[in-house]
């Protein structure tokens, strides 16, 4: 695949667990990638700007963070939800950076940890911190909450761009039904989607996502991964 909208740049600013919070079993998602799927889940949309975003299976809500950073222009609301209640407290913290008052109060946990432990790590984390903080143009508004995305998602407001890493292989795995699990979870999407709502979705090459009531809008291999761009067919 060629990248159109991911740059080629150096984005270790936000390697996890540097200035964004990480945790064991959290995946990370690579920025680029991201950045791509954003790209063109935009192109498809009809809406350019004023984006509500939303990620289902947000986990620690790395990609949500990170696109808003890279988004300040198209990107006005951020909803994440996971099943897991625990990733869903990372998430919170991450989505907090996103203002020049969450950047502040991060910055001040990296200047203390500087100061007990004087490790090189720690400085560079304040050095990223300092970079990602001039990245903030705007208020992104953020909200997170628990949710099965394979049973009913309650959420009062139609996202224009729904973008979900889905689990996959040992790390993390659905925790439901692994039988068309994708299909059933653009069943449980389609609920919560408008007419123009686009859908990406990133999945291993084995997984499969069909379902009647979604066109599929472009499919892109990278790698171990592919992902695949959707929208309401009716
Ligand atoms: C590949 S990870 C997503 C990582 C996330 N994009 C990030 O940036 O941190 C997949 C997530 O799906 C969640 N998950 C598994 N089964 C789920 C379900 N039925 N409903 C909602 N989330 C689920 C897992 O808890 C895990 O956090």
């Amino acid at each position: 695949m060629e990248y159109k909208y991911g740059k080629n740049d150096n984005y270790e600013d936000f390697s996890a667990g540097r200035v964004l919070y990480s945790i064991k079993g959290m995946t990370n998602f690579p920025v680029r990638l991201a950045q791509e799927i954003y790209g063109r889940c935009l192109q498809h949309s009809r809406k350019k700007n004023n984006i509500c975003l939303y990620d289902c299976c947000c986990g620690g809500g790395y990609l949500l963070t990170v696109l808003g950073f890279l988004n300040q222009d198209t990107i006005v609301k951020i909803i994440g939800s996971d099943i897991n209640i625990e990733m869903l407290k990372i998430a919170e913290k991450n989505l907090s950076l996103l203002s020049k008052e969450g950047m502040k109060r991060r910055m001040h946990e990296i200047g203390q940890m500087i100061a007990s432990y004087q490790k090189q790590s720690h400085v560079e984390a304040m050095n990223s911190a300092i970079t990602i903080k001039e990245l903030i143009r705007t208020n992104i508004d953020f909200k997170v909450f628990q949710s099965d995305a394979l049973k009913t998602i309650n959420i009062d407001i139609k996202p224009d761009i729904i973008i979900s890493d889905v689990p996959y292989g040992n790390i993390v795995n659905w925790k439901g039904n692994e039988e068309s699990v994708i299909g059933k979870l653009l069943d449980t999407l389609y609920e919560i989607c408008s007419s123009d709502t686009v859908i990406g979705l990133c999945m291993n090459k084995k997984q499969r996502a069909r379902n009647e009531n979604f066109v599929l809008l472009e499919r892109q291999q990278v790698g171990k991964r592919k992902f695949e761009i959707f929208r309401k067919s009716k």
